[in-house]
């Protein structure tokens, strides 16, 4: 695949991660957010990545030097209009996800493919309220993004069949193996992960283990890299409740429901890695 210009929109956990493999890939990347010590954070995390990758050998050098040379950083729109793709990683909500659609589209050439990161909101709504429903559609990324072999690759009802066929030939590109799904709540993915995770959350609320002891269970029983409570904190425990009441509304099935223990940690703002405090404690860095 040539070399494309990438616009990567939030360059939070996931966007810094989309634009590093995506630099990594030799494509020009512009990582935008709605401030420039955001935007800098993203940058950051970026250049610290790429310069673990020269030192375990996945980069040479030059490489390296040639994708910060490819990195482009705004607050401003109009810096878009170059981008053959953008790829969204904002706030997992539908209307902050539409409303920062809304406000690009008029910066991007018509053939611009918009590809959505989210995790779980439907891909037919969200290309619904953009001007290209055909050249839209999701790519779900995996956290931690340079690591995470799978990318989800979602058309919505609307999609065109080539846009999926470069989305996929993108998502290659970056060394993603790419497997397409249909549009449902929460695609393959989040409705398998997130009810087990949310399982999880009850086992501790009914004291059926304390939280090592469930991990320890699907770590060592099921051969899991991490427990689910160690995900979800990993994940963000906003997001998991987030993605369980879009399952839950979506299907109407109290199966669905999040665990009032998970609801009852994002109420005092134990969110998991980010706030230092989840199901377990992490060291402010
Ligand atoms: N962020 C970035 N990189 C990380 C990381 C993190 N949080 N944790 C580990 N890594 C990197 C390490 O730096 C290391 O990279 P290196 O090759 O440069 O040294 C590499 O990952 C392997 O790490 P380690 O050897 O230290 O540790 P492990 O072998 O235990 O692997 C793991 C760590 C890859 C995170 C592994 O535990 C794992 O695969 N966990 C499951 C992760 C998972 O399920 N992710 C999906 C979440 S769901 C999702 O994202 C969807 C969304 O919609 C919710």
């Amino acid at each position: 695949m040539d070399d494309l210009t990438v616009a990567v929109v939030g360059a939070g956990q996931m966007g810094h991660g989309i634009a590093h493999v995506m630099l990594r890939a030799g494509h020009l990347v512009i990582l935008l957010d709605s401030s420039q010590a955001l935007v800098d954070a993203g940058a950051k995390r970026i250049v610290k990545g790429l310069a673990r990758d020269v030192e375990k050998e996945r980069l040479t050098e030059d490489q390296r030097c040639r994708a910060l040379a490819s990195l482009r950083t705004t607050t401003d729109f109009a810096g878009l209009s170059e981008a053959e793709f953008v790829v969204e990683a904002v706030t997992e909500k539908f209307e902050v996800k539409a409303a920062a659609f809304r406000a690009i589209e008029p910066h991007c050439r018509p053939e611009t493919i918009f590809a959505s990161n989210t995790s779980s909101i439907s891909i037919t709504r969200l290309a619904a309220a953009t001007l290209r429903p055909a050249r839209f559609l999701g790519l779900h990324f995996f956290n931690p993004v340079p690591v995470m072999k799978l990318v989800e690759v979602v058309p919505g009802l609307q999609t065109a069949p080539d846009t999926v066929d470069k989305a996929i030939a993108l998502a290659v590109s970056a060394g993603k193996t790419a497997v397409c799904v249909n549009d449902f709540p929460g695609f393959v993915s989040n409705r398998v992960l997130m009810p087990m995770i949310n399982e999880a959350v009850f086992c501790l609320m009914e004291g059926v283990a304390d939280a090592a002891g469930v991990d320890n269970v699907m770590k060592l029983g099921m051969n899991h890299p991490m427990g689910p409570l160690e995900l979800a904190d990993l994940i963000g425990l906003d997001v998991c409740r987030d993605i369980m009441m879009v399952l839950y509304e979506s299907f109407r099935d109290s199966k669905y429901r999040p665990c009032p223990l998970l609801e009852k940690m994002v109420a005092a703002g134990w969110l998991g890695c980010k706030t230092g405090r989840g199901f377990y404690e992490y060291p402010r860095r």
